[in-house]
């Protein structure tokens, strides 16, 4: 492969030549950086859809092919082996830990799920009925105020001990978020449980009466956990490394990564799911909706559908939904009319030439809303549970970005379409 690339402007016959990055696996990328200082020329990409931000060898993507790998190992292998902590460790670290390295892991994580008693407190600031992901975003960049003694970025030891802090924790506050929404009072976490025994423990457990975890419960929610947590250059993965690149302290970045997954285009998809099914109510009101989708002047989109990456099934989606009639029939009534719904309607959606053509698949939220649903965790929950996986992801990105040398400050450049230059005109004049 040629290792240099040249661009000719047609007009003038003047030429650049850019040399061609490239990683282990995936497309080579144009090296532009040198492309203003010389040429005076930027490139344009809204969405970014060609434009490789950074390089990272944390998570693989092959949308075409449907590929996912953490680390190089493939997500289905992951899936059928792993739990949730050993994923963590493995994104965090860049290898699966030894017996010996995971039961330290699990121990640093396990003990360190408290919340401090005064920031418990902020939750009675909320209004009872705040979206839990309003109440994340704020509690999260909250944990600033109380870390001072791991905030030195620059310092390998202070990054890990956030990161640390941070997957051990978000839980807490995420599952006390549920429990600001329905007036029950905070339930303290049990460190003998495993992580996600411990969340349901968190979120079902009342003062009066101890939650049991089902099995089956526990085993969908490490699989969704796994799947969430790690996603390349997504949005929010993107917000916190452009967030930390100024040198924001580690939980105001995780903040701002959980607001930018609560957009339903990213992470509030599998709310927007739910809501959808239900709106739609029954299978005899398909077309109505199917029609409704591929309609450009109606602003309704199939949601769960499509992926910016995953252009042929997305790898996750596959996985979940053989979780979902798991689930469904172990735990919740098989002939759930929701899942009835949502399987026609994928059914119905993957043999119209409008999806097909457009290469539209389920997504990864398609089929995790359902599980949620049967789990007995609200739609408003939903985001959320997606945001203490990827917390995982965030962390590994940010202390990726932060450890590399050459890492500068992320700064944009724009085509200005504003107005020229034009003089102020006082108040009584115009
Ligand atoms: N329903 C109907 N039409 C759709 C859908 C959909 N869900 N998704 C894309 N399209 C159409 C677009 O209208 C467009 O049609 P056109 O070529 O005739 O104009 C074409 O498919 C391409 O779509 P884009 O919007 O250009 O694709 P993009 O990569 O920008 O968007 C996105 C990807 C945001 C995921 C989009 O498919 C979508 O909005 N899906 C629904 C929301 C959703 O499920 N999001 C979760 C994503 S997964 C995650 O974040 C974990």
């Amino acid at each position: 492969m040629a290792d240099k690339y040249s661009l000719t402007n047609s007009a003038t016959g003047d030429c650049v030549n850019l040399d061609l990055v490239s990683g282990t696996d995936g497309p080579s990328a144009l090296d532009i950086t040198a492309l203003y200082k010389e040429k005076g020329l930027l490139a344009f990409d809204p969405g970014f859809v060609s434009t490789a931000s950074c390089t990272s060898s944390i998570t693989y993507i092959d949308g075409e092919k449907g590929i996912l790998r953490y680390r190089g190992y493939p997500i289905e292998q992951l899936a059928a082996k792993s739990n949730f902590l050993e994923v963590a460790h493995l994104l965090l670290y860049g290898e699966l830990p030894t017996a010996t390295e995971l039961v330290d892991f699990e121990s640093i994580i396990m003990h360190h799920t408290m919340i401090r008693e005064t920031m418990r407190t902020f939750f009675d600031g909320f209004h009872y009925n705040a979206h839990p992901m309003a109440i994340m975003i704020g509690v999260t960049g909250s944990m600033s105020a109380f870390y001072h003694d791991s905030l030195d970025i620059h310092n390998p030891r202070h990054r890990e001990i956030s990161a640390h802090r941070m997957i051990a924790k978000i839980p807490t506050i995420a599952a006390a978020c549920y429990k600001h929404n329905v007036g029950e009072p905070f339930i303290y976490p049990r460190n003998d449980l495993d992580y996600c025994g411990n969340f349901l423990h968190m979120m079902f457990a009342t003062p009066c009466e101890e939650y049991v975890p089902n099995k089956t419960a526990i085993e969908a929610m490490n699989l969704l956990f796994i799947l969430h947590a790690d996603h390349e250059q997504n949005a929010s993965t993107s917000t916190v490394r452009l967030a930390g690149s100024s040198g924001a302290n580690p939980f105001a970045c995780i903040a701002s990564g959980i607001a930018s997954l609560w957009g339903p285009a990213h992470g509030g998809a599998n709310e927007a799911v739910l809501k959808m099914l239900e709106e739609i109510g029954d299978v005899s009101n398909i077309p109505k909706y199917i029609a409704k989708a591929k309609d450009k002047n109606d602003p309704f989109r199939l949601m769960g559908f499509g992926h910016r990456v995953y252009r042929n099934f997305d790898p996750r989606a596959t996985l979940i939904r053989e979780m979902c009639h798991k689930v469904l029939a172990e735990i919740s009534d098989k002939d759930n009319p929701l899942l009835q719904l949502a399987g026609e309607l994928e059914e119905v959606a993957l043999k119209d030439e409008y999806f097909i053509e457009r290469k539209l698949y389920p997504n990864v939220d398609y089929y995790s809303g359902i599980i949620y649903r049967a789990l007995n965790i609200p739609a408003n929950m939903f985001t959320v549970m997606f945001s203490i996986a990827r917390t995982v992801g965030w962390v590994a990105h940010w202390s990726e970005m932060i450890s590399d040398p050459s890492q500068r400050i992320g700064r944009p450049r724009q085509i200005y379409v504003g107005a020229k230059q034009r003089d102020y005109v006082p108040i009584d004049k115009r």
